[in-house]
C-alpha cells in the first residue's frame, strides 16, 4: 500500500500563524504525533508533512474539525504492508483500521493533485461534507469515488456541493458511487463526477439508495420509508474501459461478494438503485465514451418507476440507449 505526493486540504483563506512539522522515526507510526499536535494546531496552522520523507501512517489520522488549516502532504506515506503489524495496531488503536484514502466530511475542501493506491474509496465523502472538490488525481486499486454510506440507522444525513473532476481510476472496483440505507434521512445535493477517465473498472457508475453491509448478513428491514433525498447529481463526460469479464476482487470473503448485483450482468455502466420518490434530477451524460473489454454492448440497470426525470438514457434493465439529454453537453 503506498500513497505519494502533494494532498492539499485547502480552506478558503490562505495565511496560517504556525505551523506543525510532522516527525518522523524510523520504524514507528507516525501518526500519534500528529493526532497529539491537534490540540494546538487546529487552526490558523499549516500541518506540513516534509517532502523527501516517506511517513509510517499505520494508524488513522482523525483531523477532527479544523478551521482555516492546510495539511500540505509534500511526501510519501505508507501503510503497514506486514498483516501482523496492522492487526497489531488495529487492536491498539480500537477501531477498524479505515484504509480510505480520504474520508471527508468537512466544508470547503480541495484535495488535489495526488496520487492514491489502496484498498478501499479513493476518496469518501461522509455527512457533513460541504464545498468539497477532489480533482487532477490518480487512484488505483480501490472501491470509487464515493459518497457515503449515509443515513445508517435513520441518521439524518447532508452533503452538499461536491464536485470530483479530472481523475483517473484504475483497476476500481466503482468508479463513481453513491451508497445509502434504506430508511435514512435527510439530503444529498449538487453532486457532480465529470471528466473521469476509467481504466479496468467493473462498475463504471454506481448507485444505490438501497446500501446494507452484504459482508455482514442479509438485507435489514426497516419499515421506514424515509430515504435520504439525492437532488442534481450529474455524471459527465466519462471515458475509458469496463471491466467485464468475471471478478474477484480482493476484499471479497464471501460468495456471492458483498458488491454483487442480483441480475447484473457486467456489462452495466450505469447502476442507478433508486428508491421510489427520493431523487430528482439525477443524470448521467456523455458517458458513451466508455467500452466493455470484451466489447459487449453496454447496459444500465434503471427502475423507470423510481424517477421522474429523463437520466440521459432509457432507463431500464438492459442496453445502455443514450437519450438527447444523454448527448448534450
Ligand atoms: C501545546 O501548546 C502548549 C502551550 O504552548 C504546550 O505546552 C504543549 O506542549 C503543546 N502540545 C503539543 C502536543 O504540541
Ligand atoms: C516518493 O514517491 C515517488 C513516486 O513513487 C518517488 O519518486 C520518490 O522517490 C519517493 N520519495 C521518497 C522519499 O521515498
Ligand atoms: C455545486 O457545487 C459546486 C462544487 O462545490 C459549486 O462550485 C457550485 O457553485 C454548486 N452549485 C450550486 C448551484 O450551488
Ligand atoms: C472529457 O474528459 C477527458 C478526460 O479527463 C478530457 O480530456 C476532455 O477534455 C473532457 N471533455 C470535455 C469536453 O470537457
Ligand atoms: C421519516 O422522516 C420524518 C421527517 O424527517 C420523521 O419525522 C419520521 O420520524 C421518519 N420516520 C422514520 C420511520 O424514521
Ligand atoms: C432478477 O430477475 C428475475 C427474472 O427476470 C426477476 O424475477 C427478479 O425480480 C430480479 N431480481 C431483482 C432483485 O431485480
Ligand atoms: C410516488 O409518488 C407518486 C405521486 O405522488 C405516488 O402516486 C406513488 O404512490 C409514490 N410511490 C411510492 C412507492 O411511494
Amino acid at each position: 500500500m503506498f500513497a505519494a505526493a502533494a494532498l492539499a486540504l485547502l480552506p478558503l483563506v490562505s495565511a496560517y500563524s504556525k505551523t506543525f512539522v510532522v516527525p518522523h522515526v524510523d520504524g514507528q507510526d507516525d501518526s500519534p504525533a500528529v493526532v497529539a499536535a491537534l490540540a494546538n494546531y487546529s487552526s490558523n496552522s499549516l500541518i506540513l508533512f516534509k517532502g523527501g520523507v516517506t511517513y509510517n501512517l499505520w494508524t488513522p489520522i482523525n483531523f477532527g474539525t479544523l478551521t482555516n488549516c492546510e495539511v500540505a502532504f509534500e511526501g510519501n506515506a505508507t501503510y503497514p504492508t506486514d498483516i501482523a503489524t496492522v492487526q497489531a495496531e488495529v487492536a491498539k488503536s480500537a477501531f477498524p483500521f479505515n484504509t480510505d484514502g480520504f474520508a471527508a466530511g468537512g466544508t470547503n475542501l480541495l484535495i488535489e493533485n495526488n496520487h492514491i493506491v489502496n484498498g478501499d474509496d479513493c476518496i469518501t465523502v461522509g455527512s457533513g461534507g460541504n464545498g468539497v472538490h477532489f480533482r487532477n488525481n490518480y487512484c488505483e486499486g480501490g472501491h470509487g469515488l464515493s459518497i457515503g454510506s449515509l443515513g445508517k440507522g435513520g441518521a439524518v444525513a447532508s452533503v452538499q456541493n461536491i464536485l470530483f473532476e479530472n481523475v483517473v481510476m484504475k483497476n476500481e472496483l466503482y468508479g463513481a458511487r453513491f451508497k445509502s440505507w434504506t430508511g435514512g434521512n435527510g439530503i444529498a445535493k449538487n453532486i457532480t463526477w465529470r471528466n473521469i477517465v476509467l481504466e479496468n473498472v467493473p462498475f463504471p457508475i454506481y448507485v444505490t439508495q438501497n446500501y446494507w453491509d452484504q459482508n455482514l448478513g442479509p438485507k435489514p428491514t426497516t419499515d421506514s420509508t424515509n430515504n435520504t433525498r439525492i437532488e442534481d447529481m450529474l455524471f459527465d463526460n466519462f471515458s475509458g474501459t469496463q471491466l467485464d469479464i468475471p471478478y474477484v476482487e480482493g476484499s471479497c470473503v464471501s460468495d456471492p461478494c458483498w458488491y454483487s448485483v442480483t441480475n447484473a450482468t457486467g456489462t452495466e455502466i450505469a447502476i442507478l438503485d433508486l428508491y421510489h420518490n427520493t431523487t430528482s434530477n439525477v443524470v448521467a451524460k456523455r458517458i458513451s465514451g466508455l467500452r466493455t473489454i470484451n466489447r459487449a454492448k453496454p447496459t444500465v440497470m434503471c427502475d423507470p418507476t423510481a424517477i421522474d426525470n429523463d437520466v440521459g438514457f432509457v432507463c431500464q434493465n438492459g442496453l445502455y440507449i443514450p437519450t438527447k439529454v444523454g448527448y448534450t453537453r
